[in-house]
């Protein structure tokens, strides 16, 4: 009776010590991996003839732990066609249908074809639209999180050399009132982005254009240099995706000191 008693208690100590040592010690045996879905036109979508964003370089490369993306990026879409078309459905169907496994995130970039006038989609229509996203994201219930415009890679030049021309400010000016009309989280991709382009100059710049003439769309490599500052962005403003979310260490040194980065050969673990 003792000895079995002493057993059963060595055994219960035994199995404690496996299933602690398995386990980040961190992490509470509640939480649930982070997973992304990621909502926007051509410059967060996958590469493809017509478009190419961040959004793969970001699922690709810089999600750890369990987490998980899936890149519903749209060449064309505006706020509008993204609803109209039965995209944003999907987003939140996914979303959804993740919660019994993950965290879910949502995250929401629009601007460059809303500005564009044969879309006649005003700015305070594109801000309402962006507020609406947020809610029904949270409806679900997921987090949102907000992105300002990548920026596009045309440059002027100025007497301190060539500098980006900020053609997206007004979408990212709204996209911020958004933010702050919901109460949401945003990332200032269109700031970063342009500060590094600026940093590193046209010629850099150019070798992400998904193809010579395009400075809107970004190749593989240029998707994993900006996805991988999303991830640097994420881990300064959203809480709770530090253990998923985390930037290969030599870009986000790159991108810190400004310094331009071309990953050479295949980075992502799924390439
Ligand atoms: C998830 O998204 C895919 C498109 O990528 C869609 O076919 C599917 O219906 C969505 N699932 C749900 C549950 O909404
Ligand atoms: C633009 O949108 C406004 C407001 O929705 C509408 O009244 C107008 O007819 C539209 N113009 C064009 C050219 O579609
Ligand atoms: C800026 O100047 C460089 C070097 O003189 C030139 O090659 C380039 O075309 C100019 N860019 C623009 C946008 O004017
Ligand atoms: C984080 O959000 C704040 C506003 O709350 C904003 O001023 C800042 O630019 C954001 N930082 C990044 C890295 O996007
Ligand atoms: C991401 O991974 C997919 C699947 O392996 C691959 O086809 C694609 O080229 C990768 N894209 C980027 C930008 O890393």
């Amino acid at each position: 009776m003792l000895s079995s008693l002493l057993s059963f208690i060595l055994l219960a100590i035994s199995y404690q010590a496996t299933t602690s040592s398995a386990l980040p010690s961190h992490r509470p045996l509640s939480s649930k991996p982070a997973a992304f879905f990621l909502a926007g036109d051509s410059t967060t979508a996958t590469q493809s003839s017509g478009g190419g964003g961040w959004g793969d370089g970001f699922i690709n490369t810089t999600l750890h732990n369990g987490a998980t993306g899936k890149n519903f990026g749209h060449n064309g879409a505006t706020t509008v066609s993204f609803r109209a078309g039965g995209d944003w459905s999907w987003v939140l169907g996914n979303a959804s249908a993740s919660l019994p496994s993950y965290n879910p995130y949502v995250t929401i970039q629009f601007g460059h074809n809303d500005q564009k006038p044969a879309a006649n989609i005003s700015i305070a229509e594109f801000t309402a639209n962006l507020v609406q996203f947020v809610k029904d994201v949270r409806n679900v219930p997921a987090t949102p999180i907000l992105v300002t415009s990548l920026s596009r890679r045309n440059y002027e030049n100025t007497t301190d050399g060539p500098r980006i021309v900020e053609n997206l400010a007004d979408v990212t000016a709204a996209a911020i009132n958004a933010a702050q009309q919901a109460g949401c989280t945003y990332i200032n991709l269109n700031q970063a982005s342009e500060n590094y382009l600026n940093e590193i100059g046209p010629d850099d710049a150019y070798t992400y254009n998904l193809n010579p003439t395009d400075y809107t769309h970004l190749n593989d490599e240029g998707s994993i240099v900006f996805g991988n500052l999303v991830a640097v962005l994420m881990n300064q403003n959203v809480t709770g995706v530090g253990e998923y979310v985390s930037p290969e260490e030599e870009i986000a040194e790159a991108i810190s000191e400004g310094v331009y980065y071309f990953p050479e050969g295949c980075e992502g673990e799924f390439c």
